[in-house]
């Protein structure tokens, strides 16, 4: 079978099993799934063998149970950057990408220069530690230790198997100048003071869990979404400690759910943290939170 005739029977298949953007998807599946290069399949519109018409198949059964294209693929993009990620590890999303920009912003403007002091009294060789709590696949820590090589970056999860995601991202795309511990929180680290603490911790209601889309109530990790009762758990906690961790004039950038920034801001009223920055995501929902120690 042609491809270009196979792609519209696996968009219109997507389509029957309640998937959003089924033509994007099922070109994703023919290129990224069955590997074949894009400008090959539209411009020679090659005719499928009967191992790719079986991979195929069995990426589509797959997915007809809803489960994740990036856990079918086996990896997400990130910051420019693959992934692995499968069942037990949260799937990065593109609106966290702003946590990897801001903490790039804060060091690079030199806005940290001003701790220089407090930098050589904690840091042994590198200019800045940075931490990223609930790590899950690794993708903050990862992006801002490849993009801040003066940094030594510590990522914490409870979870092993994140850990583990975590640890073998580190070793896929070589990036060296950086650690993943298990633990609760800042547990993990607790002898340590940081310049920098980004976090993409759990906050989803945990009543909302269940009106989620099959492929991340299903599928994703339950303790990767659950933020507690009022979604606000991790807040009270990070919000409330991130002062006893952080050097002078050291940052912490925390994303928030939809709807939960004022929240989160009024918890940090009750911490000696300052300077309040609210960035705002592509949907223009106040996403990315910034203060300063
Ligand atoms: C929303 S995910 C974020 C993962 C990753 N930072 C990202 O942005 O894709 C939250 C992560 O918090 C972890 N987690 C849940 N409870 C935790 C705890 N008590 N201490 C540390 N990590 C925890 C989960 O295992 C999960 O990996």
């Amino acid at each position: 079978m042609k491809a270009l005739v196979k792609i519209k029977e696996v968009a219109a298949y997507l389509r029957s099993c309640g998937i959003d953007d089924a033509d994007k998807e099922a070109e994703i599946l023919l290129t990224q799934g069955i590997g074949i290069d894009r400008v090959t399949l539209y411009r020679g519109d090659p005719a499928l063998s009967e191992d790719q018409i079986k991979r195929l198949e069995k990426i589509l059964q797959r997915r007809a149970k809803r489960e994740p294209l990036q856990y079918i693929l086996g990896y997400a993009e990130f910051y420019g950057m693959n992934i692995k990620v499968g069942p037990g590890v949260l799937i990065p999303r593109p609106e966290t990408e702003l946590i990897v920009e801001e903490a790039i912003k804060a060091v690079t403007s030199n806005k940290l220069q001003v701790t220089s002091k407090d930098l050589k009294q904690f840091s042994e060789n590198s200019l800045l530690k940075i931490l990223d709590l609930c790590t899950g696949s690794g993708c903050l820590a990862l992006a801002i230790a490849k993009h801040l090589p003066v940094a030594a970056v510590y990522g914490t999860d409870l979870s092993e198997i994140a850990v583990e995601y975590a640890m073998e991202n580190a070793k896929i795309n070589r990036i060296k100048n950086v650690t993943f511990l298990k633990g609760h929180l800042f547990e993990p680290v607790k002898d340590m003071r940081f310049d920098m603490i980004v976090s993409n911790p759990p906050y989803i209601k945990r009543p909302d869990i269940q009106n989620l889309q099959p492929e991340i109530r299903e599928w994703e990790p339950v303790e990767a979404l659950d933020g507690g009762e009022d979604g606000l758990k991790f807040y009270k906690e990070i919000l409330q400690h991130a002062p006893e961790y952080l050097n002078n004039n050291g940052f912490i950038i925390i994303e928030s759910g939809q709807g939960q920034a004022n929240d989160v801001i009024k918890i940090a009223e009750g911490s000696k943290l300052k300077n309040i920055s609210i960035i705002k995501d592509y949907a223009g929902i106040e996403r990315i939170l910034i203060w300063r120690n």
